[in-house]
């Protein structure tokens, strides 16, 4: 049973409502045509709709035949980001500066157009929560539903989220149990010397000394402390002080990102950095101050829940096109906030191969989301929630 009829009817119409988000992009927190866009769309569908959660969020209701207590929820991302386009397309971003270069557009769609299938057949008992939520990119959209009570105000027992992934053929569905995401940290470390003539450096504390040896030091983080089978990835990434050939300045900031798919390895990187910062500038006589942030946990699926999104994956694509070992992601997703709440699963589309359409990676101003994929994505969803919503234990 691959994709539904009646989605498929209505694949141009996703279509259309898909290159109507791409041409009018908007990133964190100013989501407010994409919400309006939205809610309007799933009122029209009959939805309960609730606006302005995390100030352009958007929850749609959805009950089934009848209510047996139970509810789930899908979640999509509606945000853009900020970068140029390149693609010369009929619906390119008329938004100087900013387009949907993640998909985020694709996501919306689909997650509308499952709306619209189950609103029409409501094949399933109890609820259905349809979050869209703002500001994934940079921002942590998803923690500041979860702070504003996403939860309380709409219970569930589990929520799902889905992102497309180009150089995955369209049709594939990927995904792992465990860690699938990264978690996401920056750092600051300000090292005060004490500034001084180049060529007296014995009058003061030279900060760029103390770097180096910082910079160098925080590589055997990876290298020499965290348990090889383990993995942490630290970037030093921008690097300032000095503005001239004849003074050792007063201060160098080092900046920079760690990324873990555990807490205790991000609690164990920050630790060991303090240390080592702290320890480095003492014995040079400098001074050091190390700003560490959490930004984003690992995204963390639960087992029993992809075990059960691959077996509805599988009805979708078909065994052989379901990978439920997917490779595990560096990059982070705040999705991670939800299923730190609350148990399900994370899943990968296919949005094309690489070198064919939709395969242009994300974040790339070239890319662009595979409609194509449309009909897969929401006939994961309507199937999804038939599947865990008409399941008696
Ligand atoms: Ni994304």
């Amino acid at each position: 049973m691959p994709v539904i009829n009646r989605i498929a009817e209505f694949h141009a119409e996703m279509t259309e409502w898909r290159r109507e988000l791409h041409r009018y992009p908007e990133t964190a927190f100013e989501e407010e045509r994409t919400s309006k866009f939205v809610a309007d769309r799933l009122e029209s569908f009959g939805l309960e709709v609730h606006r302005g959660i995390a100030r352009t969020g958007v929850v749609g209701v959805l009950k089934g035949r009848t209510d047996n207590g139970r509810a789930i929820a899908l979640r999509a991302d509606m945000d853009a980001l900020d970068i140029q386009e390149a693609n010369d397309l009929p619906y390119r971003s008329e938004i100087p500066g900013k387009m949907h270069a993640c998909g985020h557009d694709g996501h919306t769609a689909m997650l509308l157009g499952a709306a619209r299938y189950m609103s029409e057949t409501r094949n399933f008992d109890g609820t259905v929560h349809f979050i869209f939520q703002p500001a994934e990119e940079n921002e942590g959209g998803g923690r500041v539903m979860v702070e504003e009570g996403l939860f309380e105000r709409f219970p569930v027992e589990a929520v799902y989220g889905m992102h497309n992934r180009p150089g995955l053929e369209v049709g594939k569905i990927q995904m792992r149990p465990g860690p699938m995401m990264a978690g996401f940290d920056i750092f600051e470390i300000t090292i005060e010397g004490y500034g001084t003539h180049a060529a007296r450096p014995h009058q003061g504390i030279d900060p760029i000394v103390v770097q180096a040896q910082i910079v160098n030091a925080l590589q055997t983080i990876a290298s020499r402390t965290v348990d090889p089978t383990k993995s942490v990835v630290l970037s030093i990434t921008q690097v300032h002080g000095g503005d001239t050939w004849n003074v050792i300045p007063a201060n160098v900031v080092l900046r920079g990102t760690v990324r873990a798919f555990e807490v205790g390895v991000q609690d164990q990187t920050e630790t060991t950095m303090r240390r080592l910062c702290e320890s480095i500038a003492a014995a040079h006589g400098a001074r050091v101050e190390v700003r560490y942030e959490r930004r984003y946990p690992p995204t963390v699926n639960d087992p029993d829940h992809v075990a059960l999104c691959a077996g509805v994956a599988a009805e979708v694509v078909g065994k052989e096109n379901v990978d439920t070992n997917a490779p595990q992601i560096m990059g982070s997703e705040d999705f991670s906030f939800m299923l730190n709440e609350k148990p399900g699963c994370y899943i990968n589309i296919g949005n094309g191969a690489f070198g064919e359409v939709g395969g242009t990676v994300v974040h790339n101003p070239r890319y662009d989301f595979n409609d194509a994929a449309l009909p897969y994505g929401a006939t994961f969803w309507a199937k999804l929630v038939e599947a865990v919503l008409s399941r008696r234990d």
